[in-house]
């Protein structure tokens, strides 16, 4: 796999796609016996001008399972010098002096891909703007949809609740459309609906899909139901309740018997703690999973170098 960037889940093709996953089964092997040493001489740069937990220190362990060594920076918007955001790619071509690759959270969709144009070394979008992409958390979404489900070709998935803000949903609906006889439900109220863009890109890869304001009648028969993390106060504001949309135990006991829950995390109300213990529930084992494929991107991005 040619890798120079990791800017967008169009990006990637499904050999490609396979590469990855293959590398980041390797990569649970050598996390399970402690991590290893073949990267010691490399450098990983975390650059976060929005908050995050599960991402940068699913990189950072990455880094350290891998030998190398980490720069962090979080709140890089109040603790850089930066004026405004005009000065990303000066700090980037500072930052890629100083290291091997950036992983890159900002608050301006298109970021990263500005932040690509100026950078000596490879830089990972960790997720960017409002409405933007978060490619690697889709990418171990897929992950975690092969591992559990044994199977990408003619799944049908459900993305469900705030869908236009939602990157991770909208990174998600790119890879799938990369697989045969998916099919897509996005079920949210039409003020937040998934944004015209991704429509357009199903439409001209002839993915099936459908629209849909309730989850009833549609959740009884699909493999993967992605529910998406809320932005409560945005919610508050616009007067808009997703509470038909959480789920609970009676949502899933009108669930197939081998359908997963999928969840980028953090999650407040939309999925009750009682349907945790379900073996349905895959959101814990979908995080750790960010660590192998996470590990596996930063070792092709250098193996590359
Ligand atoms: N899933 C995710 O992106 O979480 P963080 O915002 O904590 O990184």
């Amino acid at each position: 796999m040619k890798l120079t960037h990791v800017i967008e889940s169009q990006q990637f093709t499904v050999p490609s796609l396979m590469e990855l996953f293959d590398r980041a089964q390797l990569m649970e092997k050598i996390a399970a016996r402690g991590g290893t040493r073949d990267y010691e001489n490399k450098i990983m740069a975390t650059l976060f001008y929005k908050s995050s937990t599960r991402t940068r220190f699913s990189f950072e362990a990455a880094m350290y399972r891998l030998g190398g060594k980490v720069l962090a920076t979080e709140h890089a918007n109040e603790f850089s010098s930066e004026i405004d955001g005009g000065q990303l790619e000066d700090t980037i071509r500072i930052i890629a002096n100083c290291s091997d690759v950036i992983v890159l959270r900002h608050t301006d969709e298109g970021a990263a891909k500005r932040a690509s144009l100026v950078s000596t070394v490879p830089v990972i979008n960790a997720g960017e703007g409002a409405g933007g992409q978060h490619p690697t958390q889709a990418l171990l979404d897929l992950y975690t949809i092969y591992r559990e489900c044994k199977a990408l070709n003619g799944l049908s998935v459900a993305l469900m609740g705030e869908l236009d803000n939602g990157r991770t949903a909208r990174s998600l609906a790119y890879l799938l459309s990369k697989f045969d006889r998916v099919k897509l439900y996005f079920i949210a109220p039409s003020e937040i609906q998934i944004k015209p863009d991704i429509l357009a890109y199903l439409d001209s890869h002839r993915v099936q899909y459908e629209l849909a304001e309730s989850p009833e009648h549609i959740l009884s028969h699909v493999d993967v139901v992605y529910r998406t993390h809320i932005d409560r106060e945005r919610l508050q504001r616009r007067d808009i309740d997703l509470t038909p949309y959480n789920i609970n135990a009676g949502v899933l006991s009108t669930m197939k018997s081998n359908a997963i829950i999928m969840h980028p995390l953090p999650r407040s109300v939309e999925i009750d703690p009682a349907v945790d213990n379900d073996p349905r529930a895959v959101y814990f084992r979908q995080s750790r999973n960010g660590l192998f494929v996470r590990m596996a991107l930063l070792t092709i991005l250098f193996d590359q170098g």
